[in-house]
């Protein structure tokens, strides 16, 4: 079938396709419908099936006499290591590691966060709380203390499991005092940790709180699948919105499960025993969906990759990778792409590496750049896809379904959308708007299964962020169009979300940050364009009246400040003093159009600006940083 018949057979009968797609689930007891509308806006789906993520994604693969089969390869170039887990053994570690949460009283409905590096154990982890039906929560090794503090008072984890440190190039992150910090700084507290400890970097354990990894697995008897409702929440990511409270992702069970597996056939062209790397990390929604879940659930094998596109040790690491242990398809972000151009820009490192078993290469996490996505394809001779989505979503809303069938590809556009999406541009009106106009991206409710039911103790501020603004649409925060072939071109946020390096962060997170520092009365955040990372955020920082500390004293605190309480993930490293910032007559910082001349753009004084020779002073300031430099 064309892609297009199964898009007409999704409108024609949207319960009946996904009641199809969740054939594919084992179920203890199957749901007798598919969508449950009854507390609309809010839609849930398969609510009154019974299942489990992590049988689906191991056990019933052991079952079905695939136990032999690799599941997990670990590939380390920053430990020189590489190993494979079969899904017998992945079975055997996961309800090992199951039964052990289980005796200290972890069950159904727990929380638990995870703080990990990219390791096998941090998918042991994920999937030893399916097991159970406890709700994980991964925080992302590249944030701080403060930060994984803040998801621990949200989440209220009745337990942490963590790694003893991380390893970056070049420098060990020491992941266990990061953790001892954040319970000290929380107000909940969680009853024990369970510590992986690397060889790397043995941690110090605090008795009667942290317990060994192998230690309390040791006797233990494995814990058997717990079944649990499809609405039951499998995990919580939280995710950067406009303010600095991050929002807490609920993925419940059964859609999550549904949708993965028809996305690995059908968007990724992914069948049992294919190999699927999808270069990110677990912390991220990608590493959720299609580092953990989706392959898994597939019966492929995925790649947990712990190194970097360049420098582990070139940027011949991806094509070896792919040869290695012969990727079908490799996911990525425009910018890891671009790191590797940077080094080498002809592409020679290619040549070395067999790289033939690679079909296709797919994109996302921030906009693809046409340079980019033309270097990939002529170099690697694979078509290359662009696709968005977001945390929110968990799936592409749009894409280019090669497991379908290759639609011709639009270079700057993620092609078309997803079964179960019907999006629109709409005007501030909430009209949708004509092919080629410019206009806020919403998609027509319900979303589809494996999509945000609701935000972790939020429901309110779910409504606010994506349901209020246009009603009988989710907003998606993003602007852009859509042509008369249908296809989506994604052009910016319409919020203050930024993206640097694919990773999502909140400007206005950093400027708490910021407004902490002693010395400063007033601040804001941009997303200034960036060669290499997409964007890079800038401070602009006006000090308090008779302030004599020196400028660059100030900076440097700041950037440290944002380091220190967000991570080094913020990647902030610019900032400037200035004397004002532009304001509209309310008392609304201009944002977008300091953006616009930061990155060189043509910009037009707003009308509402109060006093407009404040643009020429910030203008003078970006000059004086070497700006633009996009
Ligand atoms: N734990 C601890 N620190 C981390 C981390 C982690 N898991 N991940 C990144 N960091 C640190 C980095 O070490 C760096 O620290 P530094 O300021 O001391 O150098 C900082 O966070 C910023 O990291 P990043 O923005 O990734 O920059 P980089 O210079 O280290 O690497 C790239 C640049 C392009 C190679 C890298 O950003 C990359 O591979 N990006 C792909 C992104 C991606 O896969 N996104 C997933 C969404 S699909
Ligand atoms: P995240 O929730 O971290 O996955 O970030 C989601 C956001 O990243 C989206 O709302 C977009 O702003 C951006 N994004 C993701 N994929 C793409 C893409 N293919 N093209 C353009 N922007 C993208």
């Amino acid at each position: 079938m064309a892609y297009k018949d199964i898009y007409a057979a999704w409108q024609a009968d949207p319960e009946g396709f996904w009641m199809q797609a969740a054939g594919s689930i084992d179920w203890t007891r199957p749901p007798s419908r598919a969508l449950f509308a009854e507390r609309a806006p809010h839609y849930e789906w398969f609510n009154d099936g019974l299942t489990n993520t992590c049988w689906n994604a191991v056990d019933r693969h052991v079952a079905a006499g695939h136990g032999g089969r690799i599941a997990i390869i670990h590939d380390s170039p920053i430990t020189r290591s590489t190993h494979a887990l079969t899904y017998g053994e992945l079975r055997d570690r996961v309800a090992s590691l199951a039964g052990a949460l289980r005796d200290r009283g972890i069950t159904k409905g727990d929380r638990v966060i995870i703080y990990m590096p990219m390791v096998p154990e941090a998918l042991e982890a994920m999937l030893a709380c399916a097991r159970l039906g406890a709700i994980h929560s991964v925080v992302f090794g590249g944030f701080a203390a403060h930060e994984l503090a803040v998801r621990i008072d949200d989440a209220t984890p009745k337990a942490i499991i963590a790694a003893s440190c991380g390893l970056e190039p070049g420098r060990v992150v020491h992941y266990k005092p990061l953790v001892d910090a954040a319970i000290e700084q929380a107000a909940h507290k969680p009853d024990f940790t369970v510590i992986l400890q690397r060889e790397q970097e043995a941690a110090t354990l605090i008795p009667g709180r942290d317990l060994d990894w192998h230690a309390i697995q040791a006797g233990v008897t494995p814990a058997d699948c717990v079944p649990v409702e499809g609405s039951h929440p499998a995990y919580i990511l939280y995710t950067s919105g406009t303010t600095g409270a991050p929002k807490g992702v609920v993925r419940a069970t059964g859609g999550h499960m549904v949708a993965l597996n028809w996305t690995m056939r059908n968007i990724y062209d992914i069948a049992a025993g294919d190999v699927f790397w999808a270069a990110s990390d677990v912390g991220w929604v990608v590493g959720h969906s299609y580092i953990c879940y989706g392959p898994l659930l597939a019966g492929a094998t995925t790649i947990v990759f712990e190194g970097k596109p360049v420098g582990t040790p070139d940027a011949g690491t991806f094509w070896r990778v792919i040869r290695d242990h012969k990727v079908r398809a490799l996911f990525t972000a425009p910018t890891a792409l671009r790191a590797i151009k940077r080094d080498d820009p002809k592409g020679a490192l290619i040549a070395d590496y067999d790289t033939t078993s690679l079909k296709t290469l797919f994109l996302a996490g921030e906009r693809a750049d046409p340079d980019t996505i033309i270097w990939a394809r002529d170099h690697l001779n694979v078509p290359v896809i662009d696709h968005w989505w977001q945390t929110e979503t968990g799936w592409a809303i749009a894409a280019n379904p090669v497991g379908i069938e290759a639609l011709p590809v639009k270079i700057g556009s993620p092609s078309v959308a997803m079964p179960g999406y019907d999006v629109q541009v709409l005007d501030e009106g909430g009209h949708p708007v004509a092919p080629g106009t410019l206009g806020a991206i919403a998609v027509k409710l319900p979303l589809p299964p494996g999509t945000l039911p609701t935000l972790w103790n939020a429901e309110e501020r779910f409504r606010k962020s994506y349901l209020d603004h246009f009603p009988g649409y989710y907003e998606t925060g993003d602007a852009g169009y859509v042509d008369e072939d249908g296809y989506l071109y994604i052009m910016a946020r319409t919020d203050d979300v930024i993206n640097v390096a694919g990773h999502r962060l909140s400007t206005g997170a950093m400027e708490e940050v910021l407004a902490g520092h002693p010395e400063v009365a007033e601040c804001a955040v941009i997303g200034v364009a960036d060669a290499l990372k997409g964007q890079a955020p800038l401070g602009l920082l006006c000090l308090n009246k008779g302030s004599n500390q020196p400028h660059e004293v100030v900076i440097r605190e700041c950037v440290a400040r944002v380091r220190d309480q967000i991570g080094p993930v913020a990647a902030f490293k610019l900032a400037c003093v200035v004397d004002r910032l532009p304001k509209t007559r309310s008392g609304k910082i201009l944002r977008a159009t300091m953006v616009r001349i930061a990155d060189g753009e043509p910009w037009k004084m707003p009308a509402t600006i109060d006093d407009p020779a404040v643009l020429d002073e910030i203008a003078t300031a970006l000059k004086g940083l070497g700006l633009p430099r996009g």
